[in-house]
């Protein structure tokens, strides 16, 4: 078997294998940024539509110029839905498959432990192996290490197996996987050597810690802190509408502080695929130390009653004009659960529209980023932009606020407006503010 140096001889002269479990916002670009450092890397997909559109050079992520797809193809980079021509012959596996919660917001682990499975058939001697997917401390040691060690091998002396959770923020512009640090951990000091140094290639800087469950924890840590501060916000949202005072020129006025605050903002609702679910896979592995993990389970209800209070706020801002929510026309302006990217996962406008038509409300929507999307009986598709569709609308329920909409005109052409966002600040209209 090689030794470390060795194999860290080959990561520096980029002969080493690199595959990647999972083409999705996590691993489609952590797999192109091998590719693109000169790095031979075969992505495993079970999706094969992912897979075609990859190898016809065809990009499906917002974020993800085709061209960089074609870029990577040239360099070496292919895609899969068969495992044996992906993980045969792989220096080392980073897997990134989803981490969902059950019905019962338990952690669902069966798609880990799938990929798990997967690498163990294929495992070489001196091979390495990263989880990247977000979640609970353990899982690498107690779920993912059994698998790889069946039949006798070792983490640290015949394989390597480190913990790095991805940082990815869909749409950010300045902050990418090149210049956002990485923590990784290791269940043996080699472990993390090796990881770190791979890494080392595709991410400015690597922060190396002691173990899997320090990387796995610092990761929940972040979601948690912004899911508490979050729900925080949309708790005094609630309060100030209460008081009448405007809360978006409160959390202005408290970020003036130069030190000690950082500015959250209210909204509908979270959405996405990391904030409303990873919290609850700490919360679940508490419970395993007799531990209540308040703050989560208080964030996670504050956050659940956003839409219901949306929905009030809508009847009250109708009521003023002397119109019921049923039979109004209201238009939901951006229904992705954040601005400027076509991601619907989790979002909040998911529930906020079937709960407007609980009341006999008609709902319709407009975003551009979001053609159509599913609910549970039925698909919706997206009204024109170019149709001015706030024009015909009994109210204007904005819930995300994309830089495409032209807010003065609509602010100017709606009948009643209601922003979740502060979207509209500093426009005249009849504007309700959340
Ligand atoms: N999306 C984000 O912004 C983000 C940020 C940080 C961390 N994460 C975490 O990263 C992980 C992946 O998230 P994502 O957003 O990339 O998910 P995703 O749904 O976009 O992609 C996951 C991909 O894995 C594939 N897949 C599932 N099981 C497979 C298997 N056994 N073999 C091969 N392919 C398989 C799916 O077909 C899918 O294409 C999750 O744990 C998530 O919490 C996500």
């Amino acid at each position: 078997m090689e030794n470390l140096e060795q194999l860290k001889k080959r990561i520096e002269e980029r002969e080493f294998q690199t595959a990647v479990i999972g083409l999705g916002y996590v691993g489609l670009p952590l797999a192109l940024s091998f590719a693109q450092e000169g790095f031979p890397v075969s992505g495993l997909d079970k999706d094969p539509q992912k897979v075609k559109a990859l190898n016809e050079g065809k990009s499906y992520l917002d974020d993800i110029p085709c061209n960089q797809v074609e870029e990577a193809l040239k360099r070496g980079f292919s895609a899969t839905t068969r495992e044996s021509e992906a993980l045969a012959g792989a220096d080392a596996v980073f897997i990134c498959v989803p981490t969902p919660l059950t019905q019962t917001k338990d952690p669902d682990l069966s798609y880990v432990i799938s990929a798990g499975k997967s690498v163990a058939r294929y495992l070489k001697l001196g091979e390495l192996v990263v989880l990247v997917s977000t979640t609970y401390p353990g899982t690498t040691e107690e779920v993912l290490l059994p698998l790889l060690q069946k039949g006798g091998r070792k983490a640290g002396a015949h394989f390597y197996l480190s913990f790095s959770p991805e940082r990815v923020d869909p749409g950010n512009k300045i902050y990418r996987l090149r210049n956002t640090p990485k923590v990784v951990g290791g269940v043996t000091a080699a472990c993390t050597e090796l990881a770190a140094f791979l890494l080392s290639k595709i991410v400015d800087k690597v922060i190396p810690v002691s173990s899997p469950r320090v990387a796995e924890m610092s990761k929940l840590l972040e979601n948690t802190y912004r899911v508490v501060n979050i729900s925080l916000v949309n708790e005094l949202a609630q309060l100030c509408r209460r008081m009448k005072v405007n809360v978006w020129e409160v959390i202005e006025a408290a970020s003036t502080k130069p030190y000690g605050f950082t500015p959250f903002y209210p909204g509908p609702g979270m959405g996405g695929h990391c904030i409303p679910i990873d919290p609850f896979y700490l919360s679940w592995k508490a419970r395993a130390y007799d531990f209540n993990l308040r703050f989560v389970e208080l964030a996670g209800e504050i956050n659940d009653s956003m839409p219901y209070f949306v929905v009030d706020l809508v009847t009250e801002a109708l009521n003023r004009e002397g119109k019921s929510l049923k039979d109004s026309r209201i238009l939901v302006l951006g229904v992705a659960y954040k601005q400027n990217i076509g991601d619907l996962r989790e979002s909040p406008a998911l529930k906020i529209i079937p709960l407007l038509e609980e009341r006999e409300a008609q709902v319709e929507y407009c975003d551009p980023l979001v053609p159509s999307l599913e609910l549970e009986d039925r698909a919706l598709t997206s009204l024109p932009l170019s149709d001015k569709p706030w024009k015909g609308a009994d109210c204007v329920l904005l819930l995300t606020a994309h830089r495409v909409f032209p807010y003065q005109e609509i602010a100017q052409e709606s009948r009643l407006i209601v922003d979740t966002r502060n979207a509209f600040q500093g426009l005249e209209g009849n504007i309700v503010r959340l």
